[in-house]
């Protein structure tokens, strides 16, 4: 089959590469309709390249028909519409059964001391083959793939496997009360997506981000926006002016370690200015702060009392955090990847045909999966208006 596959920094190729097959007796083969590109897959074409290994197939968005089940799948049968999670869980553990199928304790990658497995995902979640590919195979496969009904594309049920229920489970992190304020920095897929959540639970929202066409849509469903390529003051402030001098009630940090640098610069430096020379100056040398630029400026944004809900992904192991400011705001920080399953049942009635959540036309572009390279290169560089890349393969 064709899949596209990690060869080094930034470099992505679709090769042929061997067919999966059904390795365990509860596994199932899913020919792969639609695969998304995420924002996550861009940290492993750059920043996470050292837990990479040449050969790795990408991927952790598909849907597609089921192809073939192992004899102790009862469940599933060849010809179902599926769409995988892109965690990978077993459904039964005391982890799966309290809603937390990222921590799985069957799947769990525990020579690496990480959570649930996740498909396409670095050696630290498990090395599994991912799903920019034509077929997948999908362990698990009584508990993992959600059914949805045959008529509407693809793109209607597609967002089950991370986007929908990872800005959804930002939006419910984040508990912004009723009449209260939600600043979403980064407004890529996922930050868009929990902008269109938290509207349409009538949450005063403002996005914040640098890309024009990315602040463009959000604008359009009715959100505030603030262009950080704009301000010649900190965010902090221009927030604190919008929300009679507190802050946001609640921060969405859907950026993570792909953080510019300029406008929140002078944040992060002041928060690392707070740390002892010896923790810093490495930092400053490093550059290591700038890739905690958008989460230094969620502190700095959020009012004190309020809350900081982190979908975005870091993936340093001893980044350094402003306690003494986080103690003092009395902040209260939420995270983690989504728990896809858990919020599934609540997300189903939002795609019918209605589609308040405009999922149907989100996609900015479908693309052949031939066209991985190019792909990944435009969503690195948001060129294009390239906002969620969606592969047919
Ligand atoms: N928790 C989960 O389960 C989960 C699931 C999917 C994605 N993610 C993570 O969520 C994050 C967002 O994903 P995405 O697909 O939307 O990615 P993306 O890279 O397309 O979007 C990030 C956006 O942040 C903007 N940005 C950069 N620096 C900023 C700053 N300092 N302040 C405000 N905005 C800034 C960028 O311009 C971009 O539009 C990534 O870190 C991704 O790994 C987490
Ligand atoms: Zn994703
Ligand atoms: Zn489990």
């Amino acid at each position: 089959m064709k899949a596209a596959v990690w060869h080094g920094k930034r470099d992505v190729r679709v090769d042929d590469v061997p067919d999966p097959v059904v390795q365990q007796p509860d596994d199932a083969i899913v020919r792969i309709t639609s695969s998304g590109l995420c924002g996550s897959d861009l940290h492993l074409y750059e920043v996470l390249g050292p837990f990479m290994t040449e050969g790795d197939i990408l991927g952790h968005e598909p849907m597609g028909i089921v192809e073939e089940v192992g004899p102790q799948v009862s469940n599933l049968a060849v010809g179902d519409r599926v769409v995988m999670p892109f965690q990978i869980s077993c459904g039964d553990c005391f982890m799966c059964k309290g809603g937390l199928q990222t921590q799985c304790e069957t799947t769990q990658v525990r020579d690496q001391g990480m959570g649930a497995a996740l498909y396409g995902y670095t050696k630290l979640y498990g090395a599994v083959p991912g799903a920019q590919a034509e077929y997948l195979r999908v362990p698990h496969a009584g508990y993992n793939p959600i059914k949805v009904p045959e008529g509407p594309a693809d793109d209607r049920f597609l967002y089950l496997s991370d986007v929908l229920p990872t800005a959804w489970q930002a939006v419910e992190y984040a508990a912004t009360p009723s009449g209260g304020t939600l600043v979403v920095l980064g407004l890529g897929p996922i930050g868009d997506m929990a902008c269109r959540i938290a509207l349409h639970r009538g949450l005063r929202v403002i996005g914040v981000d640098r890309v024009t066409e990315r602040l463009a849509r959000v604008s359009a469903r009715g959100a505030e926006t603030i262009d950080l390529r704009d301000l010649d003051e900190d965010l902090g402030d221009v927030v604190r002016d919008r929300t009679d001098g507190r802050g946001a009630d609640a921060v969405i940090d859907a950026v993570g370690m792909e953080a510019h640098g300029s406008p929140v610069g002078s944040v992060a430096h002041t928060m690392v200015g707070l740390l002892p020379d010896a923790v810093a100056e490495p930092l400053m040398k490093s550059g290591g702060v700038d890739r905690l630029g958008a989460l230094y400026s969620a502190i700095d944004v959020v009012r004190r009392g309020g809350t900081i809900s982190l979908s975005g992904v870091y993936g340093g192991a001893a980044d350094p955090m402003p306690l003494l400011k986080l103690f003092d705001k009395q902040v209260q920080l939420r995270m983690g990847q989504a728990n896809v399953r858990r919020w599934v049942d609540d997300i189903l009635p939002l795609l019918d045909d209605e589609d308040v959540l405009g999922v149907d036309s989100f996609a900015t572009h479908r693309l052949p999966l031939t066209d991985a390279a190019r792909a990944y290169d435009i969503f690195q560089h948001k060129e294009d208006g390239a906002c969620k890349i969606v592969f047919t393969p």
